[in-house]
Order: structure tokens, then sequence, then C-alpha cells
């Protein structure tokens, strides 16, 4: 008797920072969009964004294209170095930032704060977006790290961010790629601890 109160208690409590940390995504159309070759002619940096938020429907199917999980072996739709999986994205929007657990279709939060402000680091109108992806290589993924694999890191996100232009295009999103942030206050705030490379970030939203 005293087994099962502890067990629906430990429920209970699994369930409650559950539901107050996690944002379950719908899960992602994988037919949505327009052709690779279409989004190929169309893909150009847009750097002026309307206030509008973006769908959960179309954040899932975005982060799907990113790095979503694509065969049965829980390989990906981005290639890594040695299939290391080391790159790892974050979401942050106004009511907070998240990490993407692709196996689970969810986004697990990490932070209250808006931290748009701090990603956009002053660059023009960049933080009227509603939304940040940030990309982070986790070379702690690799048994030996070094030079070559902080390049596999470097590598392996540009596959996640080339993604996220092109479908961003055939979803009728528009992003840029880019380098500039506060790196020192994200890290910070996203609990980015050695080996955790903060590399690319990606604004996304509806054209102005
Ligand atoms: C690694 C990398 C870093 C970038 N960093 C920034 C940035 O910090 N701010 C920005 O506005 N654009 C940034 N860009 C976007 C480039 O300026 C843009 O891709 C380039 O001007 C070509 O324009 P296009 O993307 O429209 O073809 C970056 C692009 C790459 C690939």
């Amino acid at each position: 008797m005293k087994k099962l109160v502890v067990a629906i208690v430990a429920a209970i409590l699994t369930f409650g920072a559950c539901a107050q940390d996690k944002v379950n995504l719908p899960a992602p159309r994988k037919d949505a969009g327009m052709t690779l070759y279409q989004a190929l002619q169309q893909r150009a940096s847009v750097r002026d964004f309307k206030t509008d938020p973006v769908p959960d429907q179309t954040l899932s199917d975005l982060l799907w294209a990113a790095r979503g999980i694509n065969r049965e072996d829980g390989r990906l739709t981005a290639p890594t170095a040695m299939n290391t999986q080391e790159i790892r994205v974050y979401v942050c929007r106004n009511d907070g930032a998240y990490e993407y657990i692709a196996k689970d279709n969810c986004l697990v939060k990490l932070s209250d704060k808006d931290l748009r402000k701090d990603v956009a680091a002053g660059q023009g109108n960049i933080g009227d977006a509603p939304m940040f992806l940030l990309l982070v290589a986790d070379l702690n993924k690799y048994n030996r790290p070094g030079p070559r694999t902080a390049t596999f890191g470097a590598v392996d996100c540009g596959y996640v961010s080339q993604n996220i232009c092109l479908a961003c295009e055939a979803l009728g999103l528009s992003t840029v790629p880019r380098a500039m942030m506060d790196q020192e206050t994200l890290k910070k705030e996203l609990g980015l601890g050695e080996g955790m490379e903060l590399l690319i970030n990606h604004p996304v939203g509806y054209r102005k």
C-alpha cells in the first residue's frame, strides 16, 4: 500500500513538472511545402520580420526538417560526423527558452526569460522576429574532443542551418543564419557548459 502511494505521488510530481516545463508539439507534417528546387530558387537572407507568432504546427514542421528523426534507427534529417548527433537546437521566444527534443517531439523549458534581445544583440530590427533557433555543437559527445571535432561540430551545424534555411522557404517563413549574438548571456541562461559551442542563430518569422 505504502509503495502504491509513493508511486502515485511520484507520478503526480513527474506529470506536474512535465506539464509545466514541457511543450508537446503537434506531429510534424512531413509533406509540407514546395519542391526542393523552388526552395533553393527562393532562399535568401531576410532581416525584417513581422511580429506575428509562428504556430506550433509550423514550428514542429521546421524543427523536424532542421534535425528531426527521419529513420527508424533514430538517424536524423541532417548528417553528423560518425552519427554523433551533437547539434542541439534551442528555441527562444517571448514565453521563454527551450531545447527541442526530437525523440519526444517536444520543447523542454530552460528559462522563463524572453532572450530574443540577447540573440538579436542590437542588429537592426532582427529582434522583432517572434522566435530564434539557436544551434549548439555539443563537442562532449565526441570521445576525444579537439580541433578536428570542433571542425566536425561546425560542419554539422552548417547542415542543420541549411535545412532551416530551406525549410523556412518551404513553410512560407523567412530567416537568416547569424553568428552575431550575446554569447555570454545566452550561455549562462541556457546552461551551456564546457564544450557546448553556440555557433549560429536563426531569427524565424514572416517577412515584413
Ligand atoms: C556563418 C555565417 C554567419 C553569418 N552571420 C550573420 C550575422 O551575424 N548577421 C547577419 O545579418 N547575417 C549573417 N550571415 C548572413 C550572411 O551575411 C548572408 O548569408 C550573406 O550576406 C549572403 O546573403 P544571402 O544569404 O541572402 O545569400 C551569416 C552567414 C553565415 C553563413
